[in-house]
């Protein structure tokens, strides 16, 4: 049997500290904000969106909160986003993606600059990460660290297969690792040997989105199995990217969906929004 990683209990007892910090800083400075825009209608993003807006309140950081219409102008939203940026009262600012096809992610998320970039999606974080800088880190890899450590689970020297290159999770996953010293492959659709691969993983960290995708044979015995899927599987009902009913066994720690890295996201986002607060 597995050790199950719980990203519940960890995310609750960082909040923790995260509104003490939150509070220290309200004396004398007023309240933290974190401006979160959604764009359209996107089931998942709006429920994404409404547990961080939530999380925000349960910290005390205030939220500001901007639904805009699918069709919304590209002008309309860079408007927003000047206006968010000029704000003293917002300290970060979050927008959710994917965003509708007629606007252009790259030129919006441009606009966000760095000191308020909570997500740490934009180049000079992503580029101070690259390098091994001090920095803001992208949430859910950032999250996983944080379930690693808690765990004692240390990435030095260990073989880390990360499956996926997105550059919200893959990438940035890949280059928290080896700044951590392990040695890293980063597998993706076009990878040959998929299998053989993932089974040579000391830790294997699975964000592809495709339901149990992660079958035992996928695994090596008493590697550390981190799914940061969020699928369903065929009645409907929530999973991960792993099929944990069959690779838990196998496994030395794995996390469940739900409980696993979902909590520790959305607490690295309070995380970072502290840290832009405070580094002014
Ligand atoms: N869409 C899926 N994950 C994320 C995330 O971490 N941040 C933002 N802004 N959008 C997302």
């Amino acid at each position: 049997m597995s050790v199950l990683m719980d990203g519940k209990a960890l995310a609750a007892k960082m909040r923790e500290k995260i509104r003490i910090q939150a509070a220290q800083y309200a004396e004398t400075n007023g309240a933290i904000g974190l401006a979160v825009v959604l764009v359209g209608e996107n089931p998942a993003s709006q429920v994404y969106v409404r547990n961080k807006i939530k999380a925000c309140e349960e910290v005390g950081i205030r939220s500001y909160s901007y639904h805009l219409p699918a069709d919304v102008s590209e002008t309309a939203v860079l408007a927003l986003i000047d206006e968010l940026v000029a704000s003293e009262q917002v300290h970060g600012i979050l927008v959710q993606l994917p965003l509708p096809a007629h606007l252009d992610e790259r030129k919006i998320l441009r606009r966000i600059p760095p000191q308020k970039d909570v997500d740490g999606f934009c180049a000079e974080n992503v580029g101070n990460l690259a390098m091994n800088r001090d920095t803001i880190v992208a949430c859910t890899p950032f999250g996983v660290m944080k379930l690693l450590e808690e765990y004692g689970i240390d990435p030095k020297g260990k073989s880390a297969v990360v499956l996926g290159r997105s550059n919200i999770v893959g990438k940035p996953m890949a280059m928290l690792l080896l700044n951590a010293d392990a040695t890293v492959t980063v597998c993706h659709s076009k990878t040959k040997n998929l299998k053989e691969i993932c089974a040579s993983a000391d830790i294997l960290v699975v964000a592809i989105g495709r339901a149990k995708f992660v079958t035992a044979d996928m695994v090596k015995p008493g590697a550390v199995v981190i799914d940061v899927g969020m699928d369903r599987d065929e009645n409907g009902k929530l999973c991960g990217d792993v099929d944990f009913e069959q690779v838990q066994d196998k496994a030395s720690f794995i996390t469940p969906v739900p409980g696993g890295v979902g909590p520790m996201t959305i607490t690295m986002l309070l995380y970072n929004t502290v840290q832009t607060a405070m580094r002014g």
